[in-house]
């Protein structure tokens, strides 16, 4: 059986996605800052992406439980600055030390054990493209500056990360959709379930490393 772990599975994509891998069968390996989740059929560790003592202790105690990972999806993440349009530099910390710090420690912690061609996901966003910062994307060009930073910065651990794996694991940049949970808000477009779907299809097929994908289709940087 296959083994993926999922970060932040309490809530909104996370748990989504993994009621998507127990549904196909996997061996589902989640975290939440609170320990629990409510879906059934996975394992659940407590995480703390802001805590470099929990990271450690996780990754040691996800690495007891299971010696081998085949997909790795980070998935927890926190916008902070949603209605700023000034950045804060307290809020631009709080943004790194989880969408970028936290999961860089956590990836670090985990990389060695991933299978041979095994499959690295960050979920990021277009909030994070340089390509696309010029407004022409549907992210307010003046909102959330310290959440986009830190998807950029993270998509940039995805190009560096995927050089260092070359031949060994794949890894991507995923951007799931403007998602209908707590972060996303009801506004949003698309169910957690239906972003599931999307970042299961290229979580496990075996695209071209180093990419930024959303439907199947590269995004540009
Ligand atoms: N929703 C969208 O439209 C959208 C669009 C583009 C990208 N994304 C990205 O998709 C991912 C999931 O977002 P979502 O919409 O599902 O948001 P969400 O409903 O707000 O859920 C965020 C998740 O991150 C976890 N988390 C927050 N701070 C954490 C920390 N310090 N340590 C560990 N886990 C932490 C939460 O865990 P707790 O349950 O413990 O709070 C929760 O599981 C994020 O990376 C986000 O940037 C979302």
């Amino acid at each position: 059986m296959s083994t993926v772990v999922i970060t932040g599975i309490g809530k909104g994509i996370g748990r989504a996605l993994a009621e998507k891998f127990v549904s196909e069968g996997f061996n589902v390996i989640g975290t939440s800052r609170s320990g629990k989740t409510d879906v059934a059929g996975t394992l659940v560790f407590e995480l703390d992406l802001s805590d470099a003592e929990s990271i450690k202790r996780t990754a040691h105690a996800i690495h007891a439980e299971v010696p081998v990972i085949d997909i790795l999806i980070n998935n927890a993440g926190v916008l902070l600055d949603e209605d700023e349009t000034t950045l804060r530099p307290e809020l631009l910390r709080g943004t790194l030390e989880v969408n970028l710090l936290g999961t860089v420690a956590f990836t670090e912690a985990l990389k060695n054990y991933i299978v041979q061609d095994g499959h690295i996901v960050n979920i990021s966003s277009t909030a994070g493209s340089l390509a696309l910062a010029d407004g022409s994307a549907s992210h307010f060009p003046h909102h959330y500056p310290a959440y986009k930073i830190s998807k950029t910065a993270l998509n940039m651990y995805t190009r560096t990360l995927a050089v260092e794996l070359s031949g060994k694991a794949i890894v991507s940049s995923v951007h799931p959709g403007w998602v209908q949970t707590d972060m996303g808000g009801p506004e949003a477009n698309i169910t957690p379930a239906e972003a599931a779907e999307g970042i299961f299809t290229v979580a496990i097929s075996a695209p071209e490393t180093g990419q930024f994908w959303f439907k199947g289709e590269k995004l540009p940087w």
